[in-house]
């Protein structure tokens, strides 16, 4: 009987099936149980979201072109998703994880995600997506490693080390989602957290006793990569050793022209790896900073990060002052120079963000562009709510890609201007017309008083230039058409514009955010929705046998969702496998 159901499921997703043959590529399962757990990272005990009982969750850790299945049991009172940041889902919006795409995973359930990451390497991570969890916790290192036939553009470090940094709130996510919706700020965070932990007390006055601190163990000599992300709220971060160079080597997928930093901004949602080299001669231990940029030191020293460097023969505690933060109090270009000095390296082999034939982008010509101009929040309808271009964007019940799928009218518009709207702010579902194989120029202009970081799913883009003051047309001649790094997500200063080009080689409805959470949250963001107009399986994957129904489709959710990844177990695997070889060997001797 079983295996007769096998056969049947077989028949049915034969196109599912021949995307697995593509490579053979072996299968990566994690499992994630999501359940709260009571923390005090900042000595104040207060509901933090675990992984398997871990804040941050377990690094997920898997090589290039792997499938990784990762079956998540939502053991929360809220409704769940998971995106993976800077993960490509190439042809498969569906497993990406946002409310655009994916009906939410009600409490007490599993779903199981699926997905390549096709040609990819590099350093993401992955949060919940849903309802301000990342303040609670939730996330995690996601790396991919190259496959060892594919060299790397520097020696094989000694160490991988995954460090999370981000402002923290003693408050809970739930009150913090409150203070939001009844159209108050958020207000100063109550500290930096370092790996899911508090300052190390290098001042008494500043940092209370008996406070867990994050603690790196290395050996001198050695050269260790360090993968550092920003997963906080809002606060972006400048990060730095004492006494170390930070030779910066790859970013969100791309490997960079090495360089030495004594210290890099990293903005809210983005990733970094460091080779960082024991060099010193652990007279002491050294402090690693994360610390609040753009903002008023005096007031926020006490939002500070500290962890400690251990080398292996130290000869006593870090003691004295912290490594000062850039002193650029009046030169408010310095920030913009580092983020504009950070290269692609073009000669570096590896796996392409964007294989499809966009590496010379500079020649590419552009056939779509798009002015997104952000605001300070503003109210409309009563409700105080953040806008790109005028549009503050409402969730829809039923999530876009699903209703392509099924049919169902009514459900967004695609009709998001390309130029900032000069009525009134409206909210509304409002997505943007993506030209499959178009090569689109999106402009983000920051109109507010913080800087924005803005994250696209789906894709790596290329960051070609950021300025001070209003883009025109003019500004395209400052553009670098050469070595703009490509990744998924760039920083925007205020009162300063980042442009963006972007290959719409992969069918989807991706999102299109800002990664602080408060803006997020309040409705900065969009969808770019990518159709392949010719009639083809081949360039999206079909939805999963798994897919959960909500909004307009809720009828056709079964009551017990049994997926393909948890229903076949044991000989039946085995059997599954076995066939999909055959098929595989079939398909390809046809070839
Ligand atoms: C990831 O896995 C590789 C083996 O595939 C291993 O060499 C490496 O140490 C792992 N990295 C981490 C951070 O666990
Ligand atoms: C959820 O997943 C776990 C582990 O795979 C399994 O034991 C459990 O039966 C699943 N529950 C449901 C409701 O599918
Ligand atoms: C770029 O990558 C190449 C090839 O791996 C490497 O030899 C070179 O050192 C890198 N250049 C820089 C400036 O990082
Ligand atoms: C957060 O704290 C409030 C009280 O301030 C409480 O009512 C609420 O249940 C808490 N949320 C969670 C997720 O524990
Ligand atoms: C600790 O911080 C306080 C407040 O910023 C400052 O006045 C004091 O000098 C610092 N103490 C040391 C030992 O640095
Ligand atoms: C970076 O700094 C280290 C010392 O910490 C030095 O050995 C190395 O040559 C520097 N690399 C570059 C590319 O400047
Ligand atoms: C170790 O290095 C520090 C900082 O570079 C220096 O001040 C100190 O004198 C050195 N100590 C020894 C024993 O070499
Ligand atoms: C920072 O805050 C302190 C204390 O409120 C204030 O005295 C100082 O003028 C502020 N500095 C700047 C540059 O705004
Ligand atoms: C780009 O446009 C220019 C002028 O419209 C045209 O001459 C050129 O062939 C185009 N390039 C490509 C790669 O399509
Ligand atoms: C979306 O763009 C396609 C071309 O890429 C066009 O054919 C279609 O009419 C557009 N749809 C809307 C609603 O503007
Ligand atoms: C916001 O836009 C207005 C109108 O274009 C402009 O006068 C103002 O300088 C801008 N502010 C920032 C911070 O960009
Ligand atoms: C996918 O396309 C191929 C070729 O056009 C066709 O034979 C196959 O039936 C299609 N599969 C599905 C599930 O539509």
């Amino acid at each position: 009987m079983a295996t007769f159901g096998f056969l049947t499921l077989l028949i049915i997703h034969i196109s599912l099936l021949v995307s697995f043959c593509f490579a053979g590529d072996p299968f990566v399962n994690y499992e994630f149980e999501v359940t709260y757990i009571t923390a005090s990272p900042l000595g104040v005990p207060q509901p933090v979201i675990a992984i398997n009982g871990k804040f941050p969750g377990p690094i997920i850790n898997v090589t290039t072109n792997n499938n990784v299945v990762v079956n998540v049991r939502n053991k929360l009172d809220e409704n769940l998703l998971i995106t993976w940041s800077g993960i490509q889902q190439r042809r498969s919006s569906w497993q990406d994880g946002v409310l655009g795409t994916n009906c939410p995973i009600p409490p007490k359930w599993n779903w199981t995600y699926q997905f390549q990451v096709k040609d990819q390497i590099g350093s993401f991570f992955y949060f919940p997506s849903t309802t301000f969890q990342r303040a609670a916790g939730g996330f995690g290192g996601f790396i991919i490693n190259n496959r060892d036939i594919i060299p790397i553009p520097f020696a094989t470090p000694d160490g991988d080390i995954t460090i999370l940094i981000g402002d923290w709130y003693t408050r809970n996510h739930t009150d913090l989602r409150k203070t939001l919706n009844g159209g108050k700020d958020l207000g100063m965070p109550d500290g930096v957290l370092i790996n899911g932990k508090g300052p190390y007390r290098y001042n008494t006055t500043l940092v209370p006793d008996s406070i867990d601190y994050e603690t790196i163990d290395v050996h001198p000599g050695k050269t260790y990569r360090l993968r550092v992300h920003n997963v906080g709220v809002s606060t972006s971060l400048n990060f730095r050793i004492q006494n170390h160079n930070l030779l910066l080597a790859e970013t969100e997928g791309s490997y960079t022209v090495q360089q030495n930093y004594t210290s890099l901004d990293i903005h809210v949602g983005q990733s970094y790896s460091f080779l960082v080299t024991m060099d010193q001669n652990a007279s002491t231990d050294y402090y690693i900073v994360a610390s609040a940029r753009f903002v008023n030191e005096s007031i926020w020293k006490r939002v500070t990060g500290v962890a400690i460097l251990r080398y292996s023969n130290s000869k006593g505690k870090a003691a004295g002052p912290l490594p000062d933060a850039p002193n650029d109090e009046f030169d408010k270009t310095f920030s913009m120079n580092q983020a504009r000095s950070i290269r692609w390296n073009v000669s570096a082999s590896g796996a392409r963000p964007n294989p499809q034939g966009s590496f010379r982008y500079g020649s590419i010509n552009v056939t779509d562009v798009y002015v997104l101009k952000n605001k300070p929040a503003v109210m409309i309808n009563g409700k105080r709510r953040t806008t790109l271009s005028g549009i503050s964007f409402v969730n829809p019940a039923t999530p876009i890609r699903l209703a392509d799928q099924f049919n169902v009218k009514g459900v967004y518009k695609l009709d998001f201007p390309t130029k900032p709207l000069t009525g009134p702010p409206r909210m509304e579902t409002s997505v943007i017309n993506g030209t499959y194989r178009g090569f689109m120029e999106v402009i983000l202009q920051n109109n507010d008083t913080k800087v924005q970081t803005y994250h696209m799913s789906g894709y790596a883009f290329f960051v070609v230039g950021m300025d001070y003051g209003e883009w025109t047309e003019n500004s395209r001649g400052t553009y670098n058409k050469w070595d703009g790094i490509a990744r998924s997500t760039t920083q925007v200063f205020p009162g300063a514009w980042t442009a963006i080009l972007i290959s719409l080689d992969n069918v989807g409805v991706w999102n299109l955010r800002t990664e602080n959470l408060d803006s997020w949250h309040l409705g900065q963001e969009t969808y770019v929705r990518v159709v392949n107009p010719e009639d083809t399986n081949k360039t999206e994957l079909p939805i999963p046998d798994n897919a959960l129904f909500c909004g307009a489709l809720s009828k056709m959710q079964k009551p017990e969702d049994i997926s393909l990844a948890t229903s076949i177990t044991g000989n039946g695997l085995k059997l599954f496998f076995t066939l999909l070889m055959m098929i595989c060997t079939v398909i390809f001797n046809f070839h």
